[in-house]
């Protein structure tokens, strides 16, 4: 079932992350170009998001939990002057994906977010990840923008 985040779900919405988003993360991508360069790694760096999102948005944090376990969330925010609800993170475990999980918290969001007055969703996705690219325009979302995110060694500049 769907329920509201509470502040004892931190921790595992981290675990949850750093799991779901091995190989679909740019702070994932960047060492693997690179290499480590910090003291911590890419994992704590994108676990570091979920305090992000909790600081910004708790009340907009959904999870999925079965017998007491959590295995899946969705974060949001809420841009209130232009009525835009973003997603920035969602993941469910690897075990529990393909069985409308990762719909039915994207559904909660939804619904949060018409609560609030917001009028478009927003999310965004790597090109690198297909489950992405097939789940949100089927959840409705029509693609306005492409980016491309570039990272170097400071080491390796040229101007
Ligand atoms: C994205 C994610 C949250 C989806 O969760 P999920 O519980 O598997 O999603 P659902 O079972 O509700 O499926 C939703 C849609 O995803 C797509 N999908 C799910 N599993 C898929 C698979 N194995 N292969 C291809 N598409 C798949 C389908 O389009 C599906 O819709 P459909 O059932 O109408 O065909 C999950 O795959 C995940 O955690 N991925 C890793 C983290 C991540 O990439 N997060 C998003 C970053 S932008």
């Amino acid at each position: 079932m769907v329920r509201k985040y509470q502040e004892g779900d931190l921790e595992r919405i981290k675990e949850i992350t750093v799991i779901c988003f091995e190989g679909v993360s740019i702070d994932h991508n960047i060492e693997k170009t690179f290499g480590q360069f910090a003291e911590t790694g890419w994992k704590a760096r994108k676990a570091a998001h979920m305090d992000d999102d909790a600081a910004v948005n708790a009340d907009g944090i959904f999870v999925w939990e079965e017998e007491g376990t959590v295995i899946g969330y969705i974060t949001t925010r809420l841009f209130r002057d232009a009525l835009i609800g973003q997603i920035p993170n969602i993941s469910v475990l690897p075990e529990h994906q393909g069985k409308g999980i990762g719909k039915a918290l994207m559904k909660a969001a939804f619904d949060y977010f018409e609560e609030e007055g917001m009028k478009v969703a927003k999310i965004e996705t790597l090109d690198q990840n297909d489950v992405g690219q097939s789940f949100y325009p089927g959840a409705g979302f029509k693609e306005v923008a492409r980016q491309i995110h570039y990272a170097m060694p400071l080491s390796e500049r040229k101007i």
